[in-house]
């Protein structure tokens, strides 16, 4: 990484749950590339995030790798940027069990994410799946980091979080900086093809609802062909068109264009056109990282230089922090 003092911090994170969805690439990803070359960016693979959900042993351990390599295709530059893997820096686990003591019970039970989650996996509520906040927020806080790039769906998580540093701070001093959320205008909120009501997620048993960023070109073209829309047959943005405004925004996302301007182009033209349209631009964005994808993961050996190097560092800054907090309470360090 740069030695560059003066740029302002990037941190974010992702889950390693199978692959990476479009929602993800263009709610997150997306920024985490753009943001490179102006700031200073940690980001990391989220692998004690993934256990609040039970993981197969195997499946877990080529889902971590996946994801590191898949985040590197994506474009993570590591002559610019840290990209670590969360378990195998302790101090994230270290300073998760002290934050939990500064945060409260009611707080946590308002989290969305978390009655969301309790409902879907009502046979196991483990106190993780609770404190996720909470290790979000060591994640962010021992980078001392200004900006998180993240998706809507994470807004609230990053509220709690400036809570509990600011809580934090009062207390001892200024200990941790108070980041905020950067969340992009468009693609903030990728919703399901299925049913544009909700969110896309990998976690939607319909995989129709949802494109992966691995997914082969000709399923991309044929899970945007089958995408719930309405009977209208206009291409334009409005209220009620849950369906139509979704892959408007996506096509706007990938290409840059406005709304106007999509429904200029699309003028005339049936919801088919339009569909194979968004397909194909979705196609054009992901083949090349796909294709990165394959020649990192023919390399394992590369992979692990890769994370080991930035392992190394993401343990010696967030130490620091670690041991400010340490101290301001009064462990004997
Ligand atoms: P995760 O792994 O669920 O999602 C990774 C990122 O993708 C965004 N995202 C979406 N954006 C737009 N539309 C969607 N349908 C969509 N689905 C997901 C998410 O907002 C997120 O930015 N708890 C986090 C991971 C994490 C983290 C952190 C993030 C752990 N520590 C520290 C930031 C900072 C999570 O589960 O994201």
């Amino acid at each position: 990484m740069e030695n560059t003092e003066k740029k302002k911090r990037i941190l974010s994170a992702i889950q390693p749950s199978g692959t990476f969805t479009l929602g993800n690439y263009l709610g997150a990803l997306k920024n985490w590339i753009a943001l490179q070359d102006e700031y200073e960016c940690v980001y990391a693979v989220a692998d004690l995030h993934a256990i609040t959900v039970r993981q197969d042993p195997t499946k877990f351990k080529k889902n971590i790798l996946e994801a590191y390599a898949l985040l590197l295709a994506c474009g993570i530059d590591l002559e610019k940027s840290l990209l670590f893997i969360q378990s195998h820096i302790h101090t994230h686990s270290e300073l998760a069990w002290i934050l939990n003591c500064y945060t409260q019970f009611g707080e946590l039970s308002r989290m969305t994410q978390f009655k969301d989650k309790s409902l879907k996996h009502a046979d196991n509520i483990n106190v993780g799946l609770f404190a996720y906040p909470s290790l979000m927020a060591a994640d962010i806080l021992l980078y001392q980091a200004d900006l998180v790039p993240v998706g809507e769906d994470q807004r609230q998580h990053l509220e709690i979080t400036r809570d509990i540093a600011a809580r934090f701070n009062g207390i001892y001093g200024e200990v941790f900086k108070i980041p905020e959320a950067y969340i992009p205008k468009i693609g903030a909120r990728v919703m399901s093809l299925q049913d544009p009501t909700k969110k896309m997620s990998k976690s939607d048993e319909n995989i129709n609802s949802w494109v992966a960023v691995l997914d082969k070109p000709d399923v991309i073209i044929k899970k945007f062909k089958r995408a719930v829309t309405d009977s209208e047959a206009v291409v334009r943005y409005a209220e009620g068109k849950d369906g139509i405004n979704n892959l408007m925004s996506i096509y706007s996302a990938v290409t840059g264009k406005t709304n106007e301007e999509i429904e200029r182009e699309f003028d005339g033209k049936g919801y088919g056109d339009f569909k194979a349209a968004v397909g194909e631009t979705v196609v054009d964005m992901l083949t090349p990282i796909q294709n990165r994808f394959n020649e990192y993961m023919a390399d394992k050996q590369y992979l692990e230089e890769c994370y080991k190097k930035c392992d190394e560092q993401a343990l010696y800054i967030s130490q620091k922090t670690l041991k400010k907090a340490m101290k301001k309470i009064g462990f004997v360090i």
